[in-house]
Order: C-alpha cells, then sequence, then structure tokens
C-alpha cells in the first residue's frame, strides 16, 4: 500500500483509547514513507549550536530527516540551513563536515554558491548557456532557522509555527535545559565532535524513550552498580544521591504538542550536597552555581530536570549537557548524532569533569547508551515477526491517572503530569505522531514557467 488517504493513524495504528499501538508504525516502509513526507518535512529539526559555528563562514554538516544539510554563519554573522544538494544535479556541495569558507563549489560540473546560498559561478554561462540561465532562480535551497537560546533548529515548512510556538508547553522546560548550572541564560559551548553512530532500529524507539521512560533499570543494573556519577559514587548520577536523601515529586511531564519532559520537583529546598571534594576548583564552582540559582530562581529551583524529547526526534539530556538527534535511515535503521556541551565560562577542570562523565556514560561506548541500544535494537526485531506483528504493543501504563497540572502552579502551561513511572509521554508523543500522519501529503507545487 502507498502512502495516502488509506491508512488511519489516529485510532487506527495508534489507538491511544486503548493504550495500543501498531507495530506496523516501527517497520513498515510506507508508513516511514509518509513520515519522511508528514513529519520530517513540516518539524523543526536540530541542526546544531551556534557555538558550532562561532565565525564569520563557520560551517557544519547537519541532517534534517535522511538529507544532508549546511549548518553556516554567513560573512556578515547571519546563521541559514541550506540543503546540501547542487541545483544542477543534486551532488553534494559540501564534502567536510566542518571548516570555514565563503563559498561552497560543486565537485561535478563546478557550480559555486556563496555562503549566503546564491548561486555565484556558472561554467560555461556564456558558451554553453549563451548567458540564458537565471542565476538569481537557482541558488542552494533554504530552511527557516531559529536559534533559541544558541541551540540552532531549522524548518522546511513556511507553515510551520515558529519555534517558540511550535515548542509551545515545553518552553519552561526547554528554558530550563538551556539554562546554565547557574540559573543564568549565558552561554553553552559544545565541545568536541559530534558523535554519530548506527543503531538498527527504528527512529521513534530512542525518541520515545528519552521522552518518558523513567523505569527501564533493570537494563542498567550493572551499570547502576559501578562508579558512574561525576561525583566519583556508585551510580549513574549525582542528582541520585540528592534525591535518596530529599522527599521529590519524580515528574513525567507531557504537553498537548507532544513533547515531553521528565524531572525531579524538591518538595523543600534542598540544601547543596558536596560531590566533588577531591576537586577544590570544580567543587568551588558547582557550590557557587547552586548558590547563584537558588537566589535567581527561587522556589522554581525546586524544579531539576532531567530531559526530554521535542517532537519530532530530537532529545536533550540535563546535567549531562547533551542534544540527541535521532535521525531516520530508512525505516530499520536509526542514526544517532549527539553532540555534548559544557559552560563556556566554566574553568578548564570543569568541563574535564563533565567530559569524562559524557565519554562514560552516553555515545557510542558510555555504559548506559550501550544497555540502550541493546534494548531499542532487540525491540525493534520484535517488531518485524511474521507472527509478532499481528500482536500490537501496550501502551496501558497508568491511563487515565493523568493529572492535570502538578502540584504547583508554576509548572508552566497546561501540563499533565504523572509521579513516578507511566506511559502517558509516550502516549502523549505517539499522539502527535499520529495527528501529523493524518495530515493530507505534500502536494508538489505545479512546475514553474519555463526559465
Ligand atoms: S551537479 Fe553540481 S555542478 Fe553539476
Ligand atoms: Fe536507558
Amino acid at each position: 500500500m502507498s502512502g495516502g488517504g488509506a491508512r488511519r493513524y489516529t485510532g487506527g495504528l495508534v489507538n491511544l483509547d486503548k493504550g495500543r499501538i501498531s507495530r506496523e508504525i516501527f517497520t513498515g516502509q510506507a508508513i516511514y514513507d509518509d513520515e519522511l513526507e508528514r513529519i520530517f518535512a513540516r518539524s523543526w529539526l536540530f541542526v546544531g549550536h551556534e557555538s558550532h559555528v562561532p565565525e564569520p563562514g563557520d560551517y557544519m554538516l547537519g541532517r534534517m530527516g535522511e538529507e544532508s544539510v549546511i549548518f553556516n554563519r554567513d560573512r556578515h554573522g547571519r546563521l541559514h540551513v541550506f540543503l546540501n544538494n547542487c541545483r544542477h544535479r543534486g551532488m553534494r556541495v559540501c564534502r567536510y563536515d566542518s571548516g570555514n569558507s565563503r563559498k561552497f563549489a560543486c565537485p561535478f560540473h563546478a557550480w559555486v554558491f556563496s555562503d549566503e546560498g546564491e548561486l555565484i559561478g556558472v561554467p560555461k554561462l556564456e558558451s554553453g548557456y549563451h548567458n540564458e540561465l537565471d542565476r538569481s532562480q537557482w541558488g542552494l535551497i533554504e530552511a527557516c532557522v531559529a536559534s533559541y537560546h544558541g541551540y540552532v533548529f531549522a524548518c522546511w515548512d513556511e507553515e510551520t509555527p515558529a519555534f517558540e510556538d511550535y515548542l509551545g508547553d515545553l518552553r519552561f522546560y526547554f528554558d530550563d535545559y538551556c539554562e546554565l548550572p547557574d540559573g543564568t541564560h549565558g552561554d553553552w559551548e559544545a565541545f568536541g565532535g559530534v558523535f554519530k553512530w548506527k543503531v538498527p532500529c527504528n527512529w521513534k524507539f530512542g525518541a520515545e524513550n528519552f521522552g518518558g521512560d523513567y523505569y527501564h533499570n533493570p537494563s542498567h543494573a550493572s551499570v547502576d552498580a559501578v562508579v558512574l556519577s561525576p561525583a566519583g559514587t556508585r551510580g549513574r548520577h549525582t542528582y541520585d544521591t540528592v534525591s535518596k536523601t530529599r522527599a521529590v515529586h519524580k515528574l513525567n511531564i507531557l504537553t498537548k504538542e507532544g513533547h515531553n519532559a521528565r524531572g525531579e520537583l524538591f518538595k523543600d529546598d534542598y540544601a547543596y550536597v558536596p560531590t566533588y571534594q577531591e576537586m577544590a576548583v570544580v567543587e568551588d564552582y558547582f557550590r557557587d552555581c547552586y548558590a547563584k540559582r537558588q537566589a535567581k530562581l527561587g522556589e522554581k529551583a525546586r524544579w531539576y530536570g532531567h530531559g526530554g524529547t521535542i517532537f519530532p526526534n530530537v532529545s536533550y539530556s540535563n546535567g549531562v549537557q547533551s542534544m540527541g538527534t535521532w535521525h531516520p535511515s530508512g525505516p530499520h535503521e536509526t542514526e544517532i548524532w549527539r553532540i555534548f556541551l559544557a559552560p563556556k565560562s566554566a574553568p578548564d577542570e570543569v568541563k574535564n569533569v563533565l567530559r569524562h562523565y559524557v565519554i562514560r556514560y552516553q555515545g557510542p561506548s558510555g555504559l548506559t547508551e550501550q544497555d540502550d541500544m541493546e534494548n531499542w535494537s532487540s525491540a525493534h526485531q520484535g517488531a518485524r515477526g511474521t507472527i509478532a506483528k499481528r500482536h500490537d504493543f501496550h501502551y496501558g501504563m497508568g491511563m487515565g491517572h493523568e493529572r492535570k497540572g502538578w502540584p504547583v502552579s508554576w509548572l508552566g502551561g497546561e501540563i499533565y503530569a504523572t509521579e513516578d513511572v507511566s506511559e502517558q509521554n509516550q502516549r502523549a508523543y505517539y499522539g502527535r505522531w499520529a495527528r501529523d500522519m493524518d495530515r493530507p501529503p505534500f502536494q508538489r507545487k505545479p512546475l514553474q514557467a519555463a526559465e
């Protein structure tokens, strides 16, 4: 069956009234093709951080859906996202992961594009094209760009709401993610390159897992038994230590837009817990940040975000400050790209501690990530079997027990929350997915008048 109106997603393949989702949405080729048209071509997608392209002329390659894009800062300092695709025959016009350039020259027949996307050079313009080619019509294809506290997103569809509206009620939580440890909106700095690796599973497994799965601890049991936290204590996170000694609400937050967040709401104004006693500079830094954050945020300092997923394919993690993108590569493969960031003004000792933490925590060799990759690829296999795929997946945990708001009004927006564990976030995510998939497919515009 090809894409088009025949397939019903909301209430059909995604039946949230019953808490059931068809395994087909993870494996069907036609469904996947529809995703590229109906979701990836219309959503705001993460392409990089401003600190990746600090100087005029800097660029790095990104991905939107399956396609390569150039994320750059032009000679005037403006950010752009271009399809990395020559308008002549589609060759990649940029072949390096990152660099600095005022132009992008296609290696096939040497059409040349400026850092503002204009077609500025065409061989044989006179002898071959007889000066009849209107170069102004054949510049690089450009996406809409939004920089949010330095995190840069792009979208192909001008009819998609502006990025802040698209974020909707996630704004409170994503703002919290964008804050530095001291509660201000200063500069983050991406460090190292982009971790890139492939996993044999559908792109949605990671996105839903980061958005709401608080209870897959059995698969991290061995990791929890070793020293992994930045503080050099057993377990994965420093905040685990804090949580154990304080009363907290462990919350799953869903927004009506289908984005979601996880985090802890402390019931009181918890005291700073010393964690880096062996490293005075690092200890001083985090103690100072803690005091500043409490002073700046007041009661709101009780919220401690852990991460979440911005629909469709961007997952962010607080603490280990990272942005991960689940790039679709066919229904059966995901290319994961992840970047890590540190506060730009932090001492080098602090940056080193954070860097070492992320190396052993996340990424292709990170201890937790290896468990997750096994989970998702096995789940994907489990969606493919001839017999297995006749039976839906169960997404019913906590159905009907979502609570609007929680328990303080300043947890922004029209959110729903459940405490501890539930699958409400995954349901909200797939609800949005199904609504987007039920939209009519992209209609190709009539051909331009002859040029
Ligand atoms: S494909 Fe780029 S110049 Fe021909
Ligand atoms: Fe995990």
